[in-house]
């Protein structure tokens, strides 16, 4: 009988594991608390495990990420060596590409300006750039950023795309590798879409954003809803202060929670919210993860298997 094991943080375990045990009747299902033969389990479904989370799993199949980032699960100190497969969902993509859109769209249509002048009773008829004129730049091409790159091209953007090696997107003209800051130099709004590696920590610095074109009123805006780890927070706030950036959409942080104490909180050009540009949908996991544990147990490979080497 195939086991599967549940270990799980700061998400309800109990309602995956009542989903699983109804998707998949053929599969033990047990919990991390639960009393188990560690020896038996062959799936292992994570988020945040705890250090002894993977201790006497000797028979391991796969380690299967509640999280489409792996980027914490890699840096486990007791990861085995089982292959890491990772959460891709369509329901996961359109949640992200509805947060990039909202933001995105947002900005084009200068809302802090707006904003600052209703406040102000200021009447001052500025017109915002149509999307054709603003140039939206997504940092990382993968399922997330192809998909928002797609939905903005829909509605009219002109879109750029940045990623680690050449990628052909339709509509989107793209860039790779030592080319950012030729990328950077034609974009307004710029959408940080990366996996969190060591070439990608702390990308989103103030020399980056110096590179971005000035051509949106007020200055160019960054979306970052990828890792906190690719921010730079001191120089976020020193950007929006300083008019280097006219705005900034956050939804993750270099600590999270963010501090009570963050300077960023009170700037009325940030938009904060707390990771929930795309939560995992319990359906939709489930149906992932039964989906291949079924197949893999009847001889498919393993799909989405993070590649160690280049840390996503
Ligand atoms: P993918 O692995 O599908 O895509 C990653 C993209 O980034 C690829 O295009 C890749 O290039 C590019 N990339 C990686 N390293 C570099 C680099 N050094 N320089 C330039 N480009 C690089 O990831 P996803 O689209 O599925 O997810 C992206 C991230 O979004 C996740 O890692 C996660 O951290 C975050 N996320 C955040 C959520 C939230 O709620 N805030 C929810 C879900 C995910 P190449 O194509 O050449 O390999
Ligand atoms: C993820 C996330 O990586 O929710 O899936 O951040």
């Amino acid at each position: 009988m195939t086991t599967l094991l549940l270990h799980l943080s700061d998400v309800d375990e109990a309602r995956w594991a009542a989903a699983y045990r109804a998707a998949l009747p053929d599969v033990t299902v047990v919990r991390q608390n639960e009393p188990f033969d560690r020896k038996a389990v062959d799936y292992a479904f994570v988020w945040k495990p705890k250090p002894e989370a993977f201790d006497g799993l000797t028979g391991l199949k796969a380690v299967l990420s509640l999280g489409a980032g792996v980027d914490a699960l890699l840096k486990h100190p007791h990861l085995p060596a089982a292959p890491i497969v990772r959460f891709v969902d369509a329901d996961l993509t359109q949640r992200m590409s509805d947060y990039v859109v909202a933001q995105v769209t947002m900005h084009q249509r200068l809302f802090t300006r707006f904003k600052r002048d209703q406040i102000a009773r200021n009447w001052v008829q500025l017109y915002p750039p149509a999307a054709s004129e603003t140039q939206v730049g997504i940092m990382g091409l993968g399922r997330l950023g192809a998909d928002a790159a797609a939905r903005l091209r829909g509605l009219g953007f002109s879109v750029l795309g940045w990623s680690r090696t050449p990628k052909q997107v339709e509509g989107v003209r793209t860039f790779s590798g030592d080319a950012l800051d030729a990328f950077l130099g034609e974009t307004d709004i710029l959408v940080c879409l990366l996996p969190l590696t060591p070439e990608t920590a702390g990308i989103l610095s103030y020399g980056l954003f110096k590179k971005l074109r000035r051509k949106l009123d007020g200055g160019p805006v960054i979306v970052n809803a990828a890792r906190g780890g690719h921010q730079v927070e001191s120089d976020i706030t020193r950007a929006l202060s300083d008019g280097t950036l006219g705005a900034a959409s956050l939804d993750v942080f270099e600590k999270e929670p963010l501090s009570p104490d963050s300077p960023l909180w009170v700037l009325d050009n940030a938009y904060l919210t707390p990771h929930i540009a795309a939560i995992s949908n319990i359906d939709a996991g489930v149906r992932y993860f039964s989906d291949i544990i079924r197949a893999h147990e009847a001889g498919a490979p393993l799909p989405n298997v993070v590649d160690r080497s280049r840390g996503y």
